[in-house]
């Protein structure tokens, strides 16, 4: 398997500042990795280097795309006879809260999906939840403001934001139930190939009972601790653009040679 990560879009011979890390450590590791720039893929030139051998299986590692983008690079990687590892579906899987949501239920704040400028209060009429927990289909508000909206007028007020920072609001919008949770207790797992990894090696049973659940070759699980110390899930991610966080580059690495 190759890894793909973007280029320095002024030194295409080099990794992008924010890949650069993962990169050099996977070369040193003996890892085959190929670099492409972003930027030339956009004006529809895609030219990884080294190239691609024949039916090799590529794993792109870079920043978020929207499932157009995606299905983008996965043709560019096809045309240069490779095989791209996940399939367009299996990344808007991850990638889309909507999409894993029904999968994994009990493990999750309860949601509701409603399209951006949608009538909040009507959506949220009959819920009576605490507070609500808003983001798009991809993510929350990272600003001070946070995202969470004590009142309908509030929703409003996040979803605009989101829209202000990012420039969209992607897919559509997520109102999620909002819960008490343990600050500081976030732990990123990864699943590669069905098998679940843990950045200490302890993969706790959420993460085991998510794992098979979900049809993508790679993919991130965000747990929290609730208040009371049950383990919640937060979200999913396409593992291919999600970040390593806490996790040593060598350790995240490993986890492709099984
Ligand atoms: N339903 C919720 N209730 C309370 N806090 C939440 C809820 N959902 C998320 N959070 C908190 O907000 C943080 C960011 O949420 P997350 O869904 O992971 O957004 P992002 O996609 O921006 O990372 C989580 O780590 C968690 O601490
Ligand atoms: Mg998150």
């Amino acid at each position: 398997m190759r890894l793909l990560y973007p280029c320095d879009p002024f030194n295409k011979k080099d990794p992008d500042e924010t890949y650069a890390e993962e990169f050099l450590a996977a070369q040193t590791a003996g890892m085959a990795c190929s670099l492409y720039s972003a930027e030339d893929f956009e004006s529809g030139d895609f030219k990884p280097r080294p190239l691609f051998a024949s039916e090799e299986e590529v794993l792109y590692r870079g920043w978020m795309l929207n499932p157009n983008g995606y299905g983008q690079l996965l043709d560019a990687i096809e045309c240069n006879g490779a095989r791209a590892v996940t399939s367009v579906a299996q990344y808007c899987l991850c990638h889309y809260l909507p999409e894993w949501y029904s999968l994994c239920k009990d493990f999750t704040p309860e949601t509701i999906f409603v399209e951006k400028g949608a009538d909040y209060a009507a959506a949220v009429a009959n819920l009576h939840w605490p507070a609500f927990f808003v983001k798009d289909y991809v993510k929350s508000l990272t600003t001070n403001r946070g995202s969470v909206a004590n009142s309908v007028g509030e929703v409003a007020e996040v979803v605009s934001l989101i829209e202000k920072y990012r420039g969209q609001v992607e897919g559509g919008v997520c109102i999620r139930k909002f819960e008490h949770l343990a600050p500081d207790t976030e732990e990123r797992y990864f699943v590669f190939r069905g098998k679940p990894y843990a950045r200490n090696g302890v993969v706790p049973e959420i993460v085991q009972s998510i794992a098979p659940r979900i049809d993508s070759p790679f993919f991130s699980v965000d747990v929290v601790l609730s208040a009371d110390g049950t383990p919640r899930l937060i979200e999913l991610g396409d593992g291919q653009v999600s970040d390593r966080k806490q996790w040593p580059v060598e350790r995240f690495l490993e986890i492709f040679r099984g």
